[in-house]
């Protein structure tokens, strides 16, 4: 079961000839085009409209305000409820659409809707000290406030303490391809919505959530509305759930039925209202024994949420479990602002409050002189801290010590230069929980003298059509070549969404039952056509397992001490993510974490002003990401012990835990070469200078 097979994608021909479709791509005759209307203010009513300029350009079909579009039946996500009154809710919400022959055309008379505003008073900055600020009684499921021993004599009676304040900025997701759908509704529009059928071509994680929102929203049932995404160019979160341009481009085909209505965002467009990554503001305290033993462990983190929808990062779920300490102290701090709502961002939380807590755990390190794998050995906990549960498995401890030899980890301390350049090395933990909701189904169907594996599965860019068959395979028996996926449309067996990390394990443990009973109803020899559905199943008693993946992220920086400049030369990630069970792939998401985390520790930084509400970065000309000059040497290995308690296939899921601490071992590597320590994100030329002078 645990020979790792490696196999390179099997949509790579497609995709560089050009062949694999996307959402706005999927060949359709007579296409129209809409282009958005966004909102001019962050808060207030809008008085008046004037679309006469727009419905006069050539080739406009449709203008659309909240005076022509319909009503929507169910209002289950406040952001998806568009166009349905006056009021403007924040900076970039859409107020309006055209769709024409061109795209030229639509986005031209989009330019030309003139929509008047009476505003009223907005909050779109975070201001630390904010009397409104409250702590949540729960975020994503898990407790605002937790409180274990006590935290302040742990602190006043520590030989080695540490009590700092970390900032992370807002981080936007720029996946390759934006966000896009294109929209077809067949049928009756008024009355009656029997015998409509709609089809939506859309960049999604999943086809379940447009599917079943889409259908709530107009009035339909779910099996009318059929959605296909065979391939997604890429996305880390964003996709998860439809954005309001998806009801949008419904509400305009709607209205021309039978018409294809194709919208895609442009970049601005997807920083005004397609989520991201809150900024946060974070509080560590360590107290620690003259062993380096830690005794009380504080953390709290201040974060905005949207007044629209209080979309808030689980940033403490790491600290909860991550080391042992008789006393601990974690506590959410919430300010409601007027602006477009957050969403999962590639580890929400995890990468937030990892590199808070594990700078602090260098500094505790350097402190009290003790290697900081040695520190973190120390403070490895036997049972989960916060719940009791034992570990499903937890292998940190042998992704520090291997990761240290494969790396070659010895920071200098201050040592090491090369010309104008200082150079350092620094460590970091990572860790990444299941987020096992709910079980998949999968069919397996023998036909042509093979088989064909069939499930909802969207493959972002993971390699969902390579490895699921490398699953069905193995637990059929049968050479890889003899499998297909079927994958990437909601006329499928209904599967979780690519997220938290989870596609592989949960949509492989529904092939592996599905291959189990195929075999025991259908036999070795199954004739054509024969085919079985199954539903995954996770193993008895895993609740009462903690179940998190593991990681060790190395860093080797150089600083120039004159320009500020940091050059990451070598990032190293160790994992302890379960069975893998292609390298191929599994290096591709490890490599593609590491390198959004160091894209987020050098360079990216949302800037949202508060007088307008809006973030002005709204490009990448303007929010840097990493480029490939920025990305010099970047390696994964891994433990590659399988653990049963995620499911048959024995994998922990690897997409997200890459980025975990690589934000912190840069940061610890800076420290290492310059002596300076740097806890506000992105370290750029600026922040190390004012840091170095300081
Ligand atoms: Mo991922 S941020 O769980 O889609």
């Amino acid at each position: 079961m645990s020979t790792p097979a490696d196999r390179a994608r099997v949509d790579g021909p497609a995709k560089v000839a050009g062949l694999a479709p996307y959402a706005y791509e999927h060949p359709v005759p007579d296409p129209l085009y809409l282009f958005p209307v966004l909102a001019g203010i962050a808060r207030g009513e809008i008085t008046d409209l004037d679309t006469t300029a727009a419905e006069a350009v050539d080739g406009v079909e449709l203008v659309l305000t909240h005076r022509t579009a319909p009503r929507l039946r169910v209002r289950l996500v406040p952001t998806l409820s568009i166009l349905q009154s006056t009021t403007v809710r924040y900076r970039g919400e859409i107020v309006g659409a055209v769709v024409a022959r061109t795209p030229e055309a639509a986005r031209h008379a989009a330019s030309l809707v003139r929509v008047e505003y009476a505003e009223h008073p907005h909050l779109a900055g975070l201001d630390e000290d904010h009397p409104a600020i409250r702590t949540p009684l729960q975020v994503m499921g898990a407790r605002g406030r937790q409180s274990h021993g006590d935290v302040d004599a742990a602190l006043r009676e520590a030989a080695y303490r540490v009590q700092e304040s970390y900032r992370t900025p807002q981080n936007v997701h720029n996946p390759i391809e934006p966000h896009a759908v294109t929209a077809r509704w067949e049928g009756r529009s008024r009355g009656s919505a029997g015998g409509t059928r709609v089809t939506l071509w859309e960049s999604n994680q999943g086809p379940l959530p447009s599917q079943s929102l889409v259908a709530g929203a107009f009035g339909l049932l779910p099996g009318q509305v059929e959605v296909v995404a065979p391939y997604v160019g890429g996305s880390f979160g964003t996709k998860g759930m439809p954005h309001p341009h998806v009801i949008l481009t419904v509400m305009a085909a709607r209205a021309l039925p039978g018409r294809s209505v194709k919208t895609t965002l442009t970049r601005p467009q997807m920083f005004a209202g397609t989520g991201y990554r809150p900024a946060s503001t974070q509080r560590v305290a360590l107290a620690a024994d003259a062993q380096g033993r830690l005794t009380g462990i504080e953390h709290d983190t201040l974060a905005p949420v949207s007044r629209v929808l209080a979309w808030a990062d689980p940033t403490l779920n790491v600290t909860r479990m991550m080391y042992a300490a008789p006393a601990r102290r974690t506590a959410y701090r919430q300010l409601q602002l007027d602006v477009a709502p957050g969403s999962f961002m590639r580890a929400p939380g995890e990468y937030t409050g990892m590199f808070a807590l594990e700078t602090a755990m260098d500094e505790l390190a350097h402190t009290a002189g003790i290697d900081p794998i040695e520190l973190r050995r120390r403070n490895e906990p036997g049972t989960d801290p916060e719940s009791g549960k034992e570990w499903s498995s937890r292998h940190l401890m042998a992704c520090l010590d291997e990761g240290r030899r494969v790396f070659g980890f010895t920071p200098s301390a201050r040592t090491r230069t090369e010309g104008a350049w200082r150079l350092g090395m620094g460590v970091a933990a990572a860790t990444f929980p299941m987020q096992y909701f709910a079980p998949s189904l999968a069919r397996i169907t023998f036909t042509g003298g093979g088989y064909v594996v069939s499930l909802q599965a969207s493959d972002i860019g993971t390699g969902a059509w390579t490895v699921l068959p490398q699953i069905a395979a193995q637990a059929l028996g049968v050479p890889v070549e003899q499998v297909r996926a079927d994958i990437g449309a909601s006329a499928r067996p209904a599967a979780m969404i690519a997220g938290g990390s989870s596609g592989t394990y949960t949509w492989g443990g529904a092939i592996i039952e599905a291959a189990r009973a195929f075999r025991a109803r259908h036999g070795a020899r199954p004739v054509e056509g024969a085919t079985v559905r199954a539903r995954g199943r996770m193993p008895a008693g895993m609740r009462k397992r903690s179940r998190h993946a593991f990681g060790a992220h190395f860093a080797e920086v150089a600083v120039d001490d004159l320009s500020g400049e940091v050059r990451v030369r070598r990032l190293y990630g160790h994992y302890d993510a379960g069975r893998i069970i292609n390298p191929r792939t599994a290096r591709s998401q490890f490599v593609g974490g590491m390198t959004m985390g160091l894209s987020g520790a050098l360079h990216e930084e949302a800037y949202r002003d508060p007088r307008f509400g809006h973030v002005v970065t709204q490009d990448l000309a303007s929010y840097h990401i990493a480029a490939h000059a920025d990305v010099l040497e970047v390696g994964a290995g891994w433990v590659d012990e399988p653990d049963p308690w995620f499911g048959p296939t024995g994998a922990k899921g690897i997409g997200e835990i890459g980025i975990v601490g690589v934000a912190a071992a840069i940061g610890n590597a800076i420290f290492d070469a310059t002596g300076t320590r740097l806890r506000e994100l992105p370290f750029t030329p600026a922040r190390v200078l004012e840091a170095l002078d300081g």
